[in-house]
């Protein structure tokens, strides 16, 4: 399997200055503009900007349907085309452990700061994403400590709780909820245990760590909503297997541990195969513990590798063929059809980017707006299953 973290732009956001979100220019954004010019007397004008459109409209009283960004560097139309379809936004990088904290005595707020305040201006919420995570983590935090002496448990544990009361703290009440723990479960497993990755953290203090992040997240903001956030966790769900076995007997033992979690996000980086018997089954499973479920991270490939993401160097993005693009409009259709018979469980849909430019997989067209920020067929698809325009598909 490809790297999941080939990609650049790790340390993207620790080192830029960010300029002033939306000040660009200062021009009207193209959907300002539109309405402006829509001939529409100022009463109608006032009805149809409170009945929300796009994507979002589609689904309102479902669940929320949310982008991933870091907004630094966003052109006006990429900023209107998140207001026009999204109620939440999740920082792709900015506020995993890396960026935010680069070293022991320094934390970059910069961007993470910008984001939140664009997304409080612009009435969109913000969903935080990471704290727990074995990828883009500072090796700092498990270096000897004062004494020279290698780091123990407590040092590691005192170095993880300040992280995160830290950043909770500093974000709280304006962010909705977060991924408190990432990707702990390894792959390939049977799904007798669960499987834990041999991580910097598990090492150091060992499998109670992510039961303490949960309380540690509880106690920095008691109203955030907590979620474990996984990749491929739906695998194996219809048989009881794998790693989707692997994630219900750890969060029964998060549960059991008394660890305030509300939610399990599957990540959703899927592709034309992905089985959505499993996906469903996920779903329910989850329920039936007494969580929330969320997409946290939906991008489904519509051309190359299955897995990860393609590295950069690997070259330029292939031109997608009109028949791959209304195969992803027809496994997304199928997708949201299912997860609108499930909205009772699900809290929220979340696109990993805005657009197959900004897409961590832009050589494989993941998402429903093409690298030109043009609508792509699975965009209007994802719209008719939300407004009842098409039968619901069944998997
Ligand atoms: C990815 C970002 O999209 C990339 O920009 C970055 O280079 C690597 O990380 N699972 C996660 C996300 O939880 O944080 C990852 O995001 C994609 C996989």
């Amino acid at each position: 399997m490809v790297s999941r973290y080939l990609v650049p732009g790790l340390i993207v956001c620790t080192i830029f200055v960010v300029p002033a979100l939306g000040q660009k220019g200062g021009n009207a954004t193209p959907a300002a503009a539109k309405k402006a010019d829509s001939g529409q007397a100022p009463s109608e004008q006032g009805q149809a900007a409170k009945a929300p459109k796009g994507l979002k409209g589609a689904y309102v009283g479902k669940f929320l349907i949310g982008a991933a960004g870091d907004l630094r560097g966003y052109s006006d139309s990429e900023l209107a085309n998140i207001k026009a379809n999204y109620d939440i936004l999740t920082p792709e990088n900015c506020m995993k452990p890396q960026p935010i904290h680069p070293s022991e005595d320094r934390y970059s707020w910069r961007t993470p700061d910008a984001l939140v305040k664009w997304c409080q201006d612009n009435d969109i919420k913000v969903w935080g994403h990471t704290l727990l995570w074995h990828a883009q983590t500072g090796r700092w935090f498990f270096r000897p400590g004062a004494d020279g002496q290698p780091v123990t448990r407590e040092l590691a544990m005192a170095r993880l709780k300040d992280h995160i009361m830290t950043v909770v703290g500093r974000y709280k009440g304006r962010v909705l909820g977060w991924d408190v723990v990432n990707e702990a479960i390894s792959d390939r497993g049977s799904g007798k245990t669960e499987n834990l990755r041999n991580f910097g953290w598990y090492r150091q203090i060992g499998p109670d760590v992510l039961t303490l992040a949960f309380k540690w997240a509880h106690e920095a903001d008691p109203k955030a909503e907590l979620y474990y956030n996984d990749y491929g966790i739906e695998s194996g769900a219809v048989k009881n297997t794998g790693k989707h076995a692997s994630s219900m007997l750890l969060l029964k033992r998060l549960i059991a541990e008394g660890a305030p979690i509300h939610g399990v996000g599957i990540q959703g980086h899927w592709h034309l195969d992905t089985n959505l018997a499993d996906v469903e089954k996920a779903i329910t499973n989850y329920a039936s513990l007494g969580l929330k479920v969320c997409i946290s991270e939906l991008d489904v490939t519509a051309s190359g590798s299955n897995t990860g993401a393609f590295p950069r160097r690997w070259g330029r993005r292939a031109p997608i063929s009109a028949e791959a693009l209304e195969k992803q409009a027809q496994f997304y259709a199928k997708l949201f059809a299912l997860f609108k018979r499930h909205s009772d469980a699900i809290s929220r849909v979340t696109f990993w980017g805005i657009s197959d430019r900004r897409s961590w997989r832009s050589r494989q067209s993941p998402l429903v707006f093409d690298a030109q920020l043009e609508p792509k067929p699975a965009y209007q698809a994802i719209l008719d299953v939300g407004l009842g325009k098409k039968k619901s598909a069944k998997p």
